[in-house]
């Protein structure tokens, strides 16, 4: 594996991949990587060659106050194994790299990014969408993996590249869960002790909700209020939402339909986690993946 900290450098590997008519699969990251991202990384390894994953922790979309500084960065495990799994390339530029002096242009999906983690953190995906666009630009990338665990930024990153026609597909993944529940994340290396057991309250509340949606509630409204009730039992979690919206829109809805979201955020002492379900109904029939 091969670790290109410039632009320039893997632009051209890109180009050279191209040329080939090979097909560059991608995956971009903040690092500190767990089976999550192993994951999305296997499945890029299955479709493409080669495998480029980028570490970058962007900072445009973290807010004032947020965890910038003290976000985990591990990138000599990290880098150990990417290469263990196979991957071609590892792009890992500096900050003053992707953001040189002048930088001034951002790129905003509008609407899908002001509600749910948009609402909690104002400008988060226009740094998200930013940052992917440019590293879109500089990998050329046929296909990109996305976890669904972040519901919502996938849903956005649909959206830009529809919006602008770009030419790289986007492939979803499932949410890697550890054998608890806790959807995993970087974010989790900050639970300690008791922390790491309220944690898992994020899946309780979504899978009292798929108990429910399976014993034929529809009423979104009943759905929350116990994903809520679950909450409340936790001492050591601070719910921020708790919502249901249509997959496509990201709008609430009232009563269950096509494709939904189930997605909830909150704060287990100071770290702030997210989770969801995708709620499809089909053939009279309606399933919950959690
Ligand atoms: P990061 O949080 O490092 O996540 C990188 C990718 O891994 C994202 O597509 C995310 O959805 C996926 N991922 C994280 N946890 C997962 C889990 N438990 N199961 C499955 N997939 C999971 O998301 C970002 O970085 C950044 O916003 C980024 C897109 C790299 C732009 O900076």
């Amino acid at each position: 594996m091969e670790i290109i900290r410039t632009i320039d450098w893997i632009k051209q590997i890109a180009r050279d991949s191209r040329a080939k008519e090979r097909v560059l699969g991608f995956v971009p990251t903040m690092g500190a990587l767990h089976e999550g991202h192993f994951s999305l990384v296997r499945a890029a390894k299955q479709d493409c060659s080669p495998v480029v994953v980028s570490i970058f922790v962007n900072p445009n979309q973290f807010g004032v106050g947020e965890d910038l500084q003290k976000y985990p960065r591990r990138f000599d495990q990290d880098a150990e194994a990417l290469e263990k799994l196979g991957v071609d390339y590892l792009f890992a530029p500096e900050v003053s790299e992707m953001y040189p002096g002048g930088f001034r242009t951002l790129v905003s999906v509008e609407g899908l990014s002001d509600r749910l983690e948009g609402r909690s953190r104002p400008g988060h995906f226009r740094g998200v969408t930013t940052v992917v666009l440019k590293l879109f630009e500089i990998v050329q990338p046929q296909r990109a993996y996305f976890g669904r665990k972040d519901a919502q930024q996938l849903r956005i990153i649909r959206q830009m590249v529809a919006d602008l026609n770009l030419d790289t597909q986007i492939v979803s993944c499932p949410i890697a869960r550890e054998a608890d529940g806790l959807a995993m994340s970087s974010r989790n290396a900050y639970l300690q002790g008791d922390d790491r057991r309220a944690a898992t309250i994020l899946y309780r509340a979504l899978s009292a909700a798929k108990k429910e949606i399976e014993a034929g509630e529809v009423e979104s409204g009943r759905l929350i209020e116990s994903m809520r009730r679950v909450f409340a039992t936790e001492r050591g979690a601070v719910l921020d939402y708790a919502e249901i919206v249509d997959a496509e829109t990201l709008e609430p809805v009232i009563r269950l339909r096509k494709s939904c979201l189930a997605l909830v955020a909150a704060f287990i002492g100071k770290t702030r986690l997210i989770d969801n379900a995708q709620i499809e109904a089909s053939g009279g029939g309606i399933t919950v993946v959690l």
